[in-house]
């Protein structure tokens, strides 16, 4: 049968197929959900699918912890197609065939485990599918250790004649050193027309879609190699040998580009810095910082070693020094924070605040100008502007059943080791004594003493020692 290949401008399908748990990880977690360089190795895939030009969809195989891996990728716009059963990578893209079937043009397969997958490279393999008129084209490399994966049998011309497994291979093909990505471009409907001669006929049982090459091949049609010389962005991971590597290489690649925008970071090879964080010019990183989840630091800042900064927002020429901790909380313009504070959910530390060590905020919000120098707990607060909060300050938020609030307005003087139990308010440029337990309203402008009298007694050092002979 004369079959008329896709058109060139001709829609581009793309599947991703993550249904397989990874046997080789030793986890409990589907391999697709491990994640390196902060995101998921499935979203690291569709990423790159998702900013191919022309692709019309892209449709996820899903098996293992599918309800998850869903989860995982929903807000990125894929769609769905379960494998119940995981019979290989030819069953995976089998079970598509239903729904599929009708989209014609062009389809694209990658698999969900290689996340250093570049969407130029992508792009290249259609241009090449489309350049030479292939019924198929993959993206092959060359490796020194070619151990594990598929090794491609190319003819004199050029063309792919076939893909054998590891698993399958004679020692002869095992010294082939050109190895099969698993990233393919196909003919949708020469593809849909085939896909069901592959069978298990192989030592694991399997439904390899590698077979479909030698069955395109007993068809008359041509499969292209794209033989891609930077094997880097190819690996496969089937370990946690390989997700490090992996995730070193995308950790580089982000501390890199950070640093080409401008950001000075000191001992690179040292921070963990996530895909979507962003840090602003003439910032400093100091070693073994962590900037995780979708964290933003402004211009001129300093990030001091050993902090860790998950899904906040650091404003401009803030410093927080060394081993600070932050969690979903906001830190604003001029602000200095740490060593060893701790701002936790909902914290909001205004412009020029002063957060000290030993400092733990948690859902409050520190006013203009305002300082907790050293050693405090200030949780569910609504703190004013130019407040100065003594040391051991502790808001006693939590009476064993409900969260209370307090509120400490504008210029309020806490002393050392105030007690401040909620709900509470304390008033405008009101001084509550060191020592004291608040548990009543500070009227502003007010002095609020809770603590006992001090007894003194002249002379009661002697008197003991007499009265012990
Ligand atoms: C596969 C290729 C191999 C290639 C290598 C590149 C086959 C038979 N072999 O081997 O030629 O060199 O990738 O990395 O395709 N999956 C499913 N359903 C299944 C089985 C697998 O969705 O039933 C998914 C997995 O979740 C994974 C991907 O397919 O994301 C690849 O599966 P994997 O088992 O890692 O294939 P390899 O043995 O690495
Ligand atoms: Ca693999």
């Amino acid at each position: 049968m004369i079959h008329k290949l896709a058109e060139d401008n001709s829609p581009i399908h793309v599947v991703i197929l993550a249904a397989g748990l990874g046997t080789r990880m030793k986890s409990k977690l589907a391999k697709v959900l491990h994640r390196v360089g902060g995101l998921s190795l499935a979203e690291h895939v569709v990423r790159a699918a998702t900013r191919i030009t022309a692709a019309s969809g892209i449709t996820v195989v899903v098996g293992h912890q599918a309800a998850e891996v869903q989860a995982e990728l929903q807000p990125l716009g894929v769609n769905f197609i379960h494998q119940v059963e995981q019979q290989g990578t030819g069953h995976a893209l089998l079970v598509c065939r239903e729904t599929l079937r009708d989209a014609g043009g062009l389809l694209l397969v990658l698999y969900g485990d290689t996340p250093l997958l570049s969407h130029g490279t992508l792009q290249r393999l259609v241009d090449c599918h489309r350049r030479r008129q292939a019924a198929a084209a993959l993206i092959t490399t060359h490796l020194d250790d070619p151990s594990g994966y598929g090794r491609v049998i190319v003819d004199d011309q050029g063309h792919v004649r076939s893909i054998v497994e590891q698993k399958a291979a004679t020692p002869q093909q095992l010294g082939i050193h050109t190895i099969n990505s698993g990233i393919y471009c196909f003919d949708a409907k020469l593809l849909w027309r085939h896909i069901g001669e592959i069978r298990p006929d192989n030592p694991a049982n399997e439904y390899y879609l590698t077979d479909i090459v030698a069955i395109l091949n007993r068809h008359g049609h041509a499969v292209q190699a794209l033989d891609v010389k930077d094997s880097s962005e190819l690996l496969g991971i089937n370990t946690r040998v390989d997700l490090a590597a992996v995730d070193k290489v995308i950790r580089d690649r982000k501390a890199r580009q950070l640093m080409l925008d401008g950001v000075t970071i000191e001992k690179p090879e040292t921070v963990t810095i996530d895909a979507h964080v962003t840090v602003g010019a003439d910032s400093i990183v100091e070693p073994f910082t962590r900037l995780l989840g979708h964290t933003s630091i402004g211009e001129d800042c300093r990030i001091g070693s050993g902090s860790v900064i998950e899904s906040s927002h650091v404003g401009d020429r803030v410093h927080i020094a060394a081993f600070s901790h932050m969690f979903r909380a906001r830190v604003h313009d001029d602000a200095r924070v740490g060593p060893f504070a701790r701002l936790r959910q909902g914290a909001d530390a205004g412009p020029g605040t002063h957060i000290g060590n030993f400092v733990e905020l948690k859902n409050t919000r520190l006013g203009a100008g305002s300082k907790a120098n050293h050693l405090a707990y200030l949780g569910d607060s609504e703190i004013g502007e130019r407040v100065n909060v003594g040391a051991g300050t502790i808001t006693c938020n939590y009476d064993g059943q409900a969260k209370h609030r307090t509120t400490i307005a504008d210029g309020a003087f806490i002393g050392s080791n105030a007690t401040l139990v909620a709900p509470l308010a304390i008033g405008e440029s009101s001084y509550v004594g060191a020592g004291s337990v608040v548990t009543d309203e500070v009227p502003a402008g007010a002095l609020a003493l809770g603590r006992a009298h001090q007894v003194v007694k002249p002379g009661w050092v002697e008197r003991r020692k007499r009265s012990r002979e």
